[in-house]
């Protein structure tokens, strides 16, 4: 966090009811994002916990675009279903699209038309999409789920853990938008919404905190009664006040030009060294990572033996380097039929921390990198599951290296 927001936290008021750090954020909300209505959660999967609490129903369906896996986490822990309609060139690693984690608005007409809308819980937006590579999704996009959203009668809320970057790639690539301000950009793809969950800890660079935000009252009202049972008062919802203070100066340093533009440059920087030295990247390269291609990486091992999540592991005993498995062992079992699921892309996600490392870092990462790429053919088996949990395994699942 800045100096700013580490002295907004010396304001903080930690009263239990109506605090003025909740006005505080109340207003940044409000200012940043147009949404009139608030709760405040200690975390982002908190934010889906109550909001999902009202929304979604055992058989419900919802779509959107590569859910996020606490997200799908929550949804099929409601025994309903999570349906991905992301762009088919999202997984296409080698083409350059500028907005790659774009809705197949087509194949998501084709769904809300199958079924009356009670059972379609809401329409979930990722922006940006971190499943999918950390792609933006495109103004043009936004507005057409929008449409779609109110021809069919149907919530559309947006995952805006990402928010900021996703208006900085909207500025940077899509026709009409390089003269707008960030700010200006955020308030037209929050409009096309009814509400929005968040995980703080991203774009609106804090250490812990979640908020859902809501265009209308009614929905407002029935997520405080889940708001209350499961995070805290809907004036603190599992935040202390001094939390909420540096989160409100967060959301207007998070949507600052040059910020944004120097996150984004640094991403871009190892993404840049890791191509050099031959291995595969998702490009457009993302906004908050880059992702290595591991099916290219270690051809050679089979998906049964999850190769991305092999190579995270060499990357961390080679450099100490933590990176995540986004492929098959995130994406679990078929909740009924309980087989793996392999998703079109398997990835290593290399996610930079804000305002932490500097380029000299990223060298290292990338160097690290290559030298357990120089030594990939002598990797000649993955790793298989020990132990795992029925849901979301990836967080604490048992490997054995084959
Ligand atoms: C897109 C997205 N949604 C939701 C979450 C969950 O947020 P949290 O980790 O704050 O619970 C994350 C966390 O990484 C995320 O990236």
């Amino acid at each position: 966090m800045s100096d700013r927001q580490w002295s907004a936290m010396m304001t903080g008021d930690e009263s239990y009811a109506g605090a003025t750090s909740y006005y505080l954020l109340k207003e940044a909300i409000k200012d940043i994002t147009g949404f009139s209505y608030f709760l405040p959660t200690h975390q982002g999967r908190a934010a889906e916990n109550v909001l999902f609490s009202v929304l979604v129903k055992e058989g419900d369906i919802v779509p959107g675009n590569s859910h996020f896996d606490t997200t799908k986490g929550h949804i099929e822990f409601r025994k309903a279903t999570a349906v991905d309609c992301t762009a088919d060139i999202s997984s296409d690693t080698s083409h350059f699209h500028p907005f790659k984690g774009n809705v197949d608005t087509v194949r998501l007409e084709t769904i809300l038309k199958s079924r009356p809308a009670e059972k379609i819980s809401c329409i979930i937006v990722t922006i940006t999409n971190n499943t999918a590579g950390g792609q933006p999704v495109s103004m043009e996009n936004l507005r057409e789920v929008g449409r779609l959203a109110k021809k069919y009668k149907i919530k559309f809320i947006i995952d805006g853990a990402r928010f900021a970057e996703n208006a900085y790639f909207i500025k940077l690539r899509e026709p009409g938008y390089s003269d707008k301000e960030i700010r200006e950009i955020v308030r037209e793809m929050f409009s096309y919404a009814d509400g929005m969950t968040m995980s703080s800890k991203k774009d609106a660079i804090v250490n812990m905190g979640g908020f859902i935000a809501f265009r209308d009252e009614d929905l407002f009202t029935q997520s405080s009664t889940y708001n209350i049972i499961y995070e805290g008062f809907i004036t603190y919802g599992g935040m202390s006040g001094r939390d909420m203070a540096a989160l409100a100066q967060g959301l207007y340093e998070g949507t600052e030009h040059d910020y944004l533009e120097s996150r984004i440059n640094q991403v871009a920087w190892l993404g840049t060294k890791i191509k050099e030295y031959g291995i595969d990247v998702i490009e457009p390269f993302g906004g908050h990572a880059i992702f290595v291609d591991a099916k290219k990486f270690l051809s050679h091992i089979p998906r049964e033996e999850f190769p991305a999540q092999t190579l995270a592991i060499e990357l961390y005993i080679e450099g100490g380097v933590r990176g995540i498995e986004i492929g098959a062992l995130m994406a679990d079992r078929d909740p009924v039929t309980r087989e793996n699921r392999y998703p079109a892309l398997e990835m290593l996600r290399l996610a930079i921390p804000r305002r932490v490392y500097t380029n000299n870092h990223m060298n290292y990462v990338a160097a690290a990198l290559q030298t357990v790429f120089e030594r990939r053919e002598k990797i000649t088996r993955g790793v298989r599951i020990k132990w795992e949990a029925p849901i979301m395994r990836h967080f604490t699942v048992g490997l054995e290296r084959l």
